[in-house]
């Protein structure tokens, strides 16, 4: 009988530590346990920095296809490591009002945070669609929390730079828009009956407001923020300069890529570089990443071609970029972070990690089943 008390015992033992074992690498693909032994739910994700400790906010995902709306709303998650990741539940709720922009079953994309140190807030952006208006509204969306791990506080959804004109505006842009100009071509690649500048969505969207879908934000080293999103039915990125508080749109703003239908923009500095990494325009189903440089946020960008290198790099590893993490303290570090999307189940979907290798000054990216920092 003691013998069998204590064996019982051992094996209690061993199971414990297991669990409180701590995860010392990425595994990317793989099922990633968070602190609670489930895996990670946050899609479509991006991650501040701040005090010590690293938060990543993403899209909370339920089972079966409807996961593929808002059931839910934002994750958070935060960690010391980036491999052990401590659920903080949910950082942005859905709202049961049906009246609310971000009522329950509302498409609510690639939320990303940032800090002000002028107004102290953390400030979340996300791309809104609007409930059972399929990917019309093409929104951004505000909500603010005086905790990285909120209660977030949804201020408002909107479209960008509603009256102004970018700063590279060509004068055809200016003019009269044809009246079969459509409000909204179905979003994809080849939609649209002629060249996105033939066509001018920008004119068309100039009163009510640029579209904006897939989205990410950049502070730069001086404090300034920046949106970058999928515009002009998803044809065109726009660069758009925030104001001090991060809360709106400062009307800067710069068209980039024009008719090269990049999503999942990703935008990152190194060594006073800037630099983009997105993916083509095919829905949930991946394809091969591209990469640019620029000495200055608004370009000239320069294009680098696709980053992934060797096997089923022709589909990213079967991921599309969501953020590019630079690790503090390290120099030269980058992870790239990327989704493998599951949309009829999207809360299996997986996560990419990857380190960013620089060559010539392009940024590489090659798979790795197991690393570490
Ligand atoms: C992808 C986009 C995702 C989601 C999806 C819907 O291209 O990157 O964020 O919007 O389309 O089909």
């Amino acid at each position: 009988m003691i013998q069998r008390i204590f064996s019982l015992l051992i094996v209690l033992f061993c199971a414990l530590t297991l669990h409180a074992q701590k995860s010392k690498q990425f595994t990317p693909g793989e099922i990633w346990p968070d602190n609670k032994g489930k895996h990670i739910n946050a899609h479509g994700g991006g991650i501040l920095f701040y005090k010590g400790v690293y938060y990543w906010y993403g899209e909370h995902k339920i089972a079966g296809k409807i996961g593929n709306s808002a059931q839910v709303g934002v994750s958070c998650y935060s960690s010391k490591d980036l491999y052990n990741w401590k659920d903080e539940s949910i950082a942005l709720k859905v709202d049961e009002d049906p009246n609310s922009d971000i009522t329950k079953g509302c498409t609510l994309e690639r939320p990303k945070v940032i800090y002000n140190a002028k107004t102290q807030k953390f400030v979340m952006w996300f791309h809104l669609e609007l409930k059972g208006k399929g990917y019309y509204a093409a929104r951004s969306g505000v909500a603010v929390s005086d905790k990285p791990t909120g209660p977030f506080t949804f201020l408002k959804s909107f479209r960008p730079n509603a009256g102004y004109w970018p700063v590279n505006v060509q004068p055809y842009h200016k003019k009269p828009v044809s009246p079969d100009v459509k409000d909204s071509y179905c979003g994809g690649k080849g939609c649209l009956p002629a060249p996105v500048d033939s066509v001018n969505l920008l004119g068309r969207d100039f009163k009510g407001g640029q579209m904006a879908r897939d989205m990410n934000l950049f502070v730069d080293e001086d404090g300034t923020a920046y949106h970058i999103y999928s515009s002009e039915e998803n044809s065109t990125l726009h660069i758009s300069k925030l104001t001090d508080d991060y809360l709106s749109y400062s009307g800067e703003y710069f068209r980039v890529f024009v008719g090269r239908y990049m999503e999942g923009a990703t935008l990152f500095k190194r060594a006073g570089k800037y630099y983009i990494i997105a993916s083509d325009c095919t829905g949930w189903a991946p394809n091969a990443a591209r990469s640019a440089v620029a000495d200055e946020i608004f370009g000239e960008w320069k294009e680098l071609g696709n980053p992934a290198v060797g096997n089923e790099s022709e589909t990213t590893f079967r991921s599309q970029s969501t953020f590019v993490l630079q690790i503090q303290g390290k120099k030269d570090s980058y992870i790239f972070m990327g989704d493998r999307w599951t949309p009829d189940n999207p809360i299996d979907g997986r996560y990419i990690w990857l380190p960013i290798k620089f060559e010539n000054d392009a940024p590489k990216l090659y798979w790795q089943d197991k690393w570490s920092l």
